[in-house]
This record gives structure tokens, sequence and C-alpha cells, in this order.
């Protein structure tokens, strides 16, 4: 199964109809569409991102899907995301998907950068429910993409025994496989 089937497996498992969760890089929308279908038309999603070619493209996407879920767009970086993301919400959020590097076929310069993922993870461990998903699938083949996915993961290596984190590294053949962090919070933590 490709690493990305894995994760909406993952995430189907994780959500249910009425949950909120938030697209952290909304791209042309795959996973914006999918976190809708999970939650249902009694859910809410939010999906960030800092193109806005590329939430009009996921707009698009999730219109012409009939999406079930409404979605707020938010044309911002995902660093801002306890500022952007209703406090009445922080706490109650299901599942944040990553889906760190560049839209293909645009700018690369508009990648994701360690920094801003960093500040964005730290945001997201706060304002997610407890027995909530985190996941961050990381692109480890262009510039940057391997320094990225390892401050990720030097990250994760941080934080309390709150989250259950597993790396999954395809055994394939490819050098630069993408990786997923997965994690999920399992009690009462702030996070940090
Ligand atoms: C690999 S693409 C995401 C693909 C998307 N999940 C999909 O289904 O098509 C990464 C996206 O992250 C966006 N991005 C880059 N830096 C960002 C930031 N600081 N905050 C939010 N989005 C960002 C890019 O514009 C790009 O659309």
């Amino acid at each position: 199964m490709r690493l990305t089937e894995q994760v909406h497996q993952h995430l189907q498992y994780t959500l249910k109809a009425g949950d909120v969760a938030v697209d952290a890089t909304a791209g042309n929308g795959h996973d914006t569409l999918f976190l809708s279908q999970c939650v249902g038309k009694a859910g809410h999603i939010f999906a960030f991102d800092v193109q806005l070619q590329a939430l009009e493209a996921a707009s698009l996407k999730l219109q012409e899907s009939n999406a079930p879920a409404a979605t707020t767009w938010l044309h911002s970086g995902h660093e801002h995301m306890l500022q952007r993301i209703p406090k009445s919400l922080h706490g109650k959020i299901k599942a944040i998907t990553f889906n760190l590097g560049y839209l293909p076929h645009t700018d690369k310069s508009m990648t994701t950068k360690p920094e801003t993922t960093l500040t964005a993870l730290k945001a997201a461990t706060c304002i997610l429910a407890d027995g909530g998903t985190l996941s961050i699938l990381a692109y480890t083949g262009h510039d940057g993409g391997r320094e990225e996915a390892e401050a990720v993961k030097l990250w994760c290596k941080t934080l309390n025994n709150h989250f259950d984190v597993r790396i999954h590294i395809p055994d394939n053949t490819r050098s630069s496989p993408p990786e997923w962090i997965c994690m999920v919070k399992e009690g009462a933590s702030n996070g940090l």
C-alpha cells in the first residue's frame, strides 16, 4: 500500500462524523477532500495554504466533488495556526495533516520550511484533542526536504510521553523515499 493510502487509512479510523480537522497544507486539496469525506456534513475543516492558487484549486476540487463538510479556507501560513483556529476549538481538533514540500508544477520557492513547519507543529500539538492524530508526510527528494524531515524527527524526540510517535519509512529501492511521521496525542498535556 502506498504511504498516502496508509495515511488516509489511519485518518479514516481516527475521524468520526461531526469532527473538526485541519489540513495545514491544502495544495490541490486531495487531503482536504479526504478529511471532509471523513467528518461528513456535520463536521468542519480548516485548510491553510500560503498560495492563493492552491486554495482556489482545492476549493474547486471540493465543490466539484460535493465535499460534505463546511470548509474554512485560510490564506495564511500554518505557523499562525494558534491565532487562526478559534480558541473555542483548541483541544478539540481530531486530526491535523501536513503534506510537506512544494506544490508540483508551481514555484518551488513556495515550499514548506523547517522553521515555520516546527512553529506550526508546536501549535498543532496544543490544539489537538486527546486521541487526535497529527500526521506529517515529509518528502525528502527536493532541496531542503531531507533537512526538514530530520528537523521534524528531532523535534519529536523533545516531546513528552503523552505522544505516541511512529515513523514509517517505506522499505523500497528509492534513495529518497517520503517519510510519514504519525503522532497520536494520548492524554492530558499541553503538548510542549
Ligand atoms: C506538497 S504540497 C501539499 C499537497 C496537498 N496536500 C494536496 O493534496 O495537493 C505543499 C503545500 O504547502 C504549501 N505551503 C508552503 N509553505 C506553507 C506554510 N507556511 N503554510 C501553509 N502552507 C504552506 C504550499 O503552497 C503547497 O501548496
